[in-house]
């Protein structure tokens, strides 16, 4: 080696060592609103290169056992805000031991419902094709041992299903296909038209749990799309706005978002699938009662400037938060005591006297053990957005309740056989009003 070439190795070494640095620096700065106009100077610049994932060298058998990070997002007071965090780019797409049952649920989403659900509108083409190889390529780098390429991702080998999928050209599927065959999350892709308004111009969306189907968004502004959120208008148009006219390539963020049912379904929960006025049948026990997280990222492709939002639902039981400091009396605070247009919107009022002595039981039997007292203020936990485990483990090993192991996958496979009838009436009566959410007769 010469002298020039090994200077210049050092060199390089030098930049790679600063730009690690760099970027771990920056990932430690947790945001909880967007940035204040004054901050000038916040957020990547536009020529920042989009940060790349590390190699994560999990194998198939690892994710057979893996929990992902574990979500408590309960806040109070109960603001609706954006709530948003940077977003670690290792963590845009997750890994846990649901992946094969949501991976088969979405086959089976595709199977019965196609467009309703996975649909794109002609314009989308390059913002799809750019997204499906961005997540190709995340995958690729991200879990080189579940996803593998004999020629450069011509094609790619999930290992976690066998399957091998044929990038080459033309290809034989939508992008949105090869997209649901590798990722277990939902897709939104969004584009910001010639008026200035953001529209939902593509999505896969198997998994919307409550709203109805995608064919009755796509093509429609956020504002259309979130017209039933409470708060939207006042509080969260004007700081998306703000975040999307300011967003960068770089700038990658995560929320998370949550209601309750008694199940662990993934198109459409018991919760939303009553109709209004009703309640949840009395002999529901309180072990089956599940937090759905909404674990959100948000992210904009730099060729096709198009955004991208995903959706990964992961469930919680109540039963497995019960040792954890404050979470049974947040949960029963927000039940009854958040604005009432929440209440509404995530329908508390169909479960929660049916839950209530369960709860209470709960609460008391924190004081018991000492957990917390009669006068522990009931506010967001100090651990927000996560449990306090989080930080007892890592990527490689994954996230398990360390007290109370969870494995729900019997129950979902149980709860999908008799899915399609739920899902047929419901969709019946929902396409007849409009809206899925409080659809009555
Ligand atoms: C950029 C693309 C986005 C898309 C495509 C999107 C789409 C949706 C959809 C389909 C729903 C369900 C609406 C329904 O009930 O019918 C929803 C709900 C909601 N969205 Fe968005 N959204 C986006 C961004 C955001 C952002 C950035 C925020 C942050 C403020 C947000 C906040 C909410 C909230 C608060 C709800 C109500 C449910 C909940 O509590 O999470 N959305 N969104
Ligand atoms: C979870 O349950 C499923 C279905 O019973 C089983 O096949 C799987 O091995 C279990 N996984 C773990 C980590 O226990």
């Amino acid at each position: 080696m010469t002298v020039t070439t090994s200077h210049y190795s050092l060199l390089a070494v030098l930049c790679v060592v600063l730009i690690v640095l760099y970027f771990a620096k920056r990932s430690l700065d947790i945001i909880n609103n967007p940035p204040k106009s004054k901050k000038k100077g916040y957020g990547a610049s536009e020529d920042e290169p989009v940060p790349l994932p590390t190699p994560l060298n999990i194998t198939p058998e690892e994710v057979k056992t893996r929990d992902d990070r574990p979500w408590r997002p309960f806040r109070w007071p109960y603001h609706q805000t954006m709530s948003i965090f940077k977003l670690d780019v290792n963590h845009w797409l997750d890994m846990d031991k649901y992946y094969y049952d949501y991976i088969k649920e979405k086959e089976r989403v595709i199977h019965t419902y196609g467009p309703d659900n996975f649909d794109s509108l002609p314009g989308s083409e390059d913002a799809c094709l750019e997204l499906m190889e961005t997540v190709k390529e995340h995958m690729l780098l991200r879990y080189p041992l579940l996803f593998t390429t004999p020629d450069n991702g011509v094609h790619v080998k999930n290992e976690l299903t066998g399957e091998v999928l044929d990038f080459s050209e033309p290809l034989k599927e939508n992008p949105l296909v090869y997209i649901s065959k590798m990722a277990k999350e939902d897709f939104y892709v969004v584009r910001k038209g010639e008026d200035g308004a953001h529209r939902l111009v593509a999505a896969a969306v198997p998994f919307p749990g409550g709203s109805f189907g995608i064919k009755y968004k796509l093509g429609k502004t956020l504002d259309v799309i979130h017209t039933e959120v409470p708060y939207y208008e006042e509080k969260l148009k004007p700081s998306m706005e703000k975040w999307f006219s300011r967003m960068k390539p770089a700038d990658l963020v995560e929320r998370a978002s949550w209601y309750i049912s008694w199940d662990h379904k993934l198109l459409l929960n018991n919760v939303y699938a009553l109709k209004e006025g009703d309640k949840v049948q009395s002999d529901i026990l309180p072990s089956q009662f599940n937090v759905r997280v909404e674990r959100q990222t948000l992210r904009r492709l730099p060729k096709s400037k198009a955004i991208i939002f995903t959706n990964h639902p992961v469930f919680y039981s109540i039963d497995e938060m019960k040792d954890e400091p404050l979470v049974p009396s947040l949960i029963r605070k927000i039940i009854y005591e958040a604005p009432e247009s929440i209440c509404k919107y995530k329908n508390f009022q169909s479960f929660r006297d049916h839950l209530l002595p369960y709860l209470n039981n709960l609460v008391d039997e924190q004081i018991k053990k000492g957990l917390i007292t009669e006068d522990t203020p009931v506010k967001t936990m100090p651990t927000y957005p996560f449990a306090s485990f989080l930080k007892d483990s890592d990527d490689t090993k994954g996230w398990s309740n360390p007290k109370y192991p969870v494995n729900y996958s019997k129950e979902f496979h149980k709860e999908i056989e008799t899915a399609p009838v739920l899902e047929r009436d419901t969709f019946a009566r929902s396409a007849k009003v409009g809206n899925l959410i409080f659809s009555s007769t």
